[in-house]
């Protein structure tokens, strides 16, 4: 175990509500939690933009800012509550006007303008489900993901429409209305303009009755086989987001709150959004793209006070200003709002933590969660110690463990029944008890895949931790093939089917390499059909070929030529051997392959 125990020396501003974990866990109810909202009034039941916007907007926080989107151009749109009510209702409304109606799905392919976070408060007042779409994916995992939501409306701009979407419509029969936001006279043919809609629509809007347990949001996520897995998530989620962020981020109603995480992902909706709104906080939006001197200013600017961030992003920021100095750059900022940087999304290393410490001034905070959870349910707590390297612990309500592993690297559960190791330094798939709210509710259409995500009342994670002897999780690896490239996960099945479409493919085996940035790059290892070669040309056209279809985000960087690919006896390519070839790593060592740093 790295040494070190960043301590909390107990600042002016260190949160009364999780100096004591021990108490803070026995003291826990979700009953209790779920107090924290307000409901509907005449016990009409829980929707989320409820307790996110309009229960604020009745209040004196009516005035409070609730969005501010920095556009691309650096000029500022800012939103209050009452603004945000007002602007989710016209959205509310269009979506009725249209006929589209409880339960039905409306999608969104934008970046982070102001239009995103009104489509999504709007549709989820009016009982709708969000279906956030990654806006650098290509024209085949929207289309596959429109499709498979069944979508009915979707967000978007002219510009991504046509890019993405208008040569693959007639394919999408369940699409009935597009929506584009922006300057209404580009409104490409088949779609309407959503400004000319919400001018026209009233801005008071009355939510639905909504069950808890109605379906509000749809996330997708990748496995190591099939087509991408729809994880389902409900209204009741929102108490989860409330206290996932009280306890593991402190957020708090005057809290400037920065989540870089593309809305595209479920941290873009569920911390990027939902969160800091059901805290009636401040949330700061940028549209632009990432760099050192836009996102310092960002941050001195905006006067951010809790920043969410991921380890791609803090290992950019490394390469700018490393931890042996000179910190010109972040010390002509002055970033004295800051006082909570965490970070999501893939393992953050002990040089990251301190890199914080040093550089920023606060230690970095690790958390540890999934599309499947909604929620945080590992973290090193705001108020808390931090181990450096490690994911930290659970929070109050979520009950975590190290099951055995068997011959896959997956939890052994033969017979129906999995073994808990609890010996400190246990190493195994973590699992989670079933029952927290932001629990995902199965994956649509595919029970299948939903009944194999859980073994003898446990939820298991894929993901291989240890747990020391004080109970604080570190991640291993993976226990699957799925690459973690940039904090995205890329399912190497979606990009292998993408390359077996051109002709001079035969078949295909996609791994993550190692980067010292983006954590992963997507590698391919390319058989070709007879008649073609293995040449400069053939691999570039093969690069541009995925490029377009999958987009930069998932199509691959590298190909490499392969007449021989390793197959399993059931004739599956055998990503971990080409993995284990590409690392140079002997080849029968399989289980540690996606080793990480971790305790000693
Ligand atoms: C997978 C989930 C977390 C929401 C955004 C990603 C990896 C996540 C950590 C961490 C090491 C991490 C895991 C997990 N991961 N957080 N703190 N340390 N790995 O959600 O796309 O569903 O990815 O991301 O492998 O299973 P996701």
């Amino acid at each position: 175990m790295p040494g070190e125990t960043i301590r909390k020396d107990t600042p002016p501003r260190v949160p009364p509500h999780l100096d004591d974990y021990d108490e803070a866990c026995a003291s826990f109810s979700w009953e209790q939690a779920r107090s924290r909202l307000q409901g509907l009034p005449g016990g009409r039941g829980l929707n989320l933009a409820h307790e996110a916007v309009d229960r604020h907007a009745a209040t004196d926080r009516a005035t409070a800012v609730a969005l501010r989107c920095v556009r691309r151009d650096d000029t500022v749109t800012t939103l209050t509550y009452g603004d945000l009510s007002r602007a989710t209702s016209r959205f509310a409304h269009v979506l009725r006007t249209l006929g589209v109606g409880r339960g039905e799905r409306v999608a969104t392919l934008l970046g982070r303008c102001p239009e995103l976070y009104t489509a999504v408060l709007g549709t989820l007042k009016n009982t709708g489900v969000v279906c956030p779409l990654f806006s650098a994916f290509g024209p085949d995992p929207v289309a596959q993901r429109l499709r498979l939501s069944d979508a009915r409306v979707l967000v978007t701009t002219a510009e991504l429409y046509r890019r993405k979407v208008a040569g693959r419509r007639t394919r999408l029969p369940g699409l009935r209305h597009v929506l584009i936001v922006g300057d209404p006279a580009d409104t490409p043919q088949g779609t309407l303009s959503l400004t000319a809609l919400t001018d026209r629509a009233a801005d008071d809007f009355t939510i639905p009755p909504t069950a808890p347990g109605d379906m509000a949001l749809l996330h997708f996520t990748s496995g190591t086989t099939g087509t991408p897995k729809g994880a389902v998530h409900v209204h009741e989620a929102a108490v989860a987001h409330w206290t996932s962020a009280y306890y593991a981020l402190d957020l708090r109603p005057d809290d400037v709150f920065w989540c870089t995480a593309d809305p595209g992902w479920v941290t873009g909706m569920s911390y990027g959004i939902l969160a800091p709104l059901l805290h009636g906080a401040t949330v700061v939006a940028d549209e632009g793209d990432y760099d050192a001197r836009r996102w310092y200013r960002i941050l001195a600017q905006r006067r951010v006070t809790v920043w969410y961030t991921a380890p791609t992003a803090l290992r950019m920021l490394m390469r700018t200003t490393p931890r042996t100095g000179p910190y010109d750059l972040p010390a002509s900022y002055d970033l004295s709002a800051l006082r909570l940087v965490a970070s999501v999304g893939e393992p953050l290393n002990p040089e990251g933590v301190l890199w914080g410490r040093d550089v920023l001034g606060l230690p970095v905070h690790d958390t540890w969660w999934q599309t499947e959870t909604g929620a945080i349910m590992i973290a090193n707590f705001a108020a808390c110690d931090i181990r450096p390297g490690s994911m930290g612990r659970p929070l109050p309500g979520v009950e975590a463990a190290v099951l055995r592993r068997g011959e896959d690297g997956r939890a052994d559960t033969s017979g129906g029944r999995v073994t808990v190791l609890r010996e400190p330094g246990a190493e195994g798939e973590l699992a989670l008890r079933p029952g927290w709210p932001s629990m995902f509710r199965g994956y649509l259409h595919d029970a299948g895949r939903t009944a194999a995500a859980f073994a003898d009342g446990w939820y298991l994670t894929g993901d291989v931790v240890r747990r020391d002897a004080d109970g604080w999780y570190w991640f291993v690896g993976r226990a699957d093939d799925v690459v973690k490239s940039a904090g995205h996960l890329v399912g190497p099945f979606e990009v292998e089917s993408a390359l077996m479409e051109h002709p001079a493919v035969a078949e295909a085996g996609v791994i993550g390499r190692p980067d010292p940035v983006a954590g992963n790059v997507v590698k391919a290892f390319v058989t070709l059909r007879p008649g073609h070669e293995p040449t400069p040309e053939t691999r570039r056209d093969l690069l541009a070929f995925a490029r377009r279809r999958l987009g930069p985000a998932v199509a691959p960087r590298e190909i490499d030529f392969d007449p021989h690919l390793p197959h399993t006896r059931s004739g599956k390519v055998m990503r971990r051997l080409l993995r284990a070839r590409e690392l140079g790593l002997p080849e029968g060592d399989l289980s540690a392959l996606e080793r990480t740093e971790t305790p000693g």
